[in-house]
């Protein structure tokens, strides 16, 4: 059994979560671009209403909304409901770092990353799931990230709520693939974008958001589960985490200077 791709955008509903920058931003005006309608949230709206130019009057659905809160995900998904009758896809792309290691470990932070890049996508997928089931049709698409591999430094919390996505997609796949219901898992490498303009360091492979969303949509319409990239950084860490420990510890120390 194979899942189901969204062959052709073209009309489809689609409910983009952390649409105001980066990736996410990138993933809903290439969206636009191919004629989808798209609704468009994260918690900043001057961004979000500056892509509603991009596209005709009726294919964009403005809905600020805080991914930590549920009454706002509940509310924006009725607008959808309200606006399109149902939903297609729902991309989360919405997602936090802050660069955390063990001699500045902070529980505030660790929380508010669980919240948003873990608990955040499970929020959104419980409002969209039992329509999708119902009508044994949908798409559910979640960026988690390379780092959610394997340990890696100066990513305590960050690690952590992407492994978790992981075994979420996963765990979803198995599930869901029986119902009709496809699941992508996204996992990029560094993509440059207003997130990774913090790093101080050289990031390998480093790709543009254009780029990542030409992946991620190209992944989503031939049916992929497990859509990561770009291949040749996140080929290389997939082969690190099934080295054993010793020789996985080794390499980091010994190739990641950070
Ligand atoms: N860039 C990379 O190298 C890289 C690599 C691997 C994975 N990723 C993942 O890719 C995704 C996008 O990252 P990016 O690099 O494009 O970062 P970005 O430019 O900082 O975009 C993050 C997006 O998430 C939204 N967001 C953050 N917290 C939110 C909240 N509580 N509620 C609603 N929206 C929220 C932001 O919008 P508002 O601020 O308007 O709310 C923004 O639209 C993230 O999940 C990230 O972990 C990125």
């Amino acid at each position: 059994m194979k899942q189901q791709g969204l062959k052709n955008f073209l009309e489809k509903r689609i409910w983009v979560i952390g649409a105001s920058s980066g990736i996410g931003e990138a993933c809903a005006t290439a969206l636009i671009a191919a004629g989808a309608k798209v609704a468009l949230s994260s918690r900043r709206a001057e961004r979000l209403n500056a892509l509603v130019q991009f596209g005709d009057k009726e294919q964009t659905i403005v809905l600020p909304l805080d991914v930590t809160n549920q009454e706002q995900l509940e509310s924006a998904y009725q607008s959808i409901l309200k606006g399109w009758g149902g939903l297609d896809l729902l991309l989360f792309v919405s997602g936090v770092y802050t660069p955390l290691r063990a001699d500045n470990f902070d529980f505030t932070v660790a929380q508010k990353t669980i919240d948003a890049n873990l608990l955040g996508p499970m929020r959104a997928v419980g409002v969209v799931l039992p329509n999708m089931l119902k009508a044994h049709a949908g798409h559910i698409a979640i960026v988690g990230s390379v780092a959610g591999y394997s340990g890696l430094p100066k990513a305590l919390a960050y690690g952590p709520s992407k492994a978790g996505i992981i075994n979420f997609c996963e765990t979803l796949y198995y599930d869901l693939l029986p119902q009709g219901v496809s699941v992508h898992m996204i996992s990029p490498g560094f993509v440059a974008t207003e997130a990774t303009a913090q790093n101080d360091f050289e990031m390998p492979a480093l790709i543009t958001a254009n780029e990542a969303a030409k992946e991620i949509l190209e992944g989503i319409q031939a049916g992929k589960f497990d859509i990561h990239f770009p291949k040749r950084f996140s080929g290389f860490l997939k082969f690190l985490r099934i080295l054993p420990y010793p020789i996985y510890f080794w390499i980091i120390r010994r190739f990641v200077k950070i």
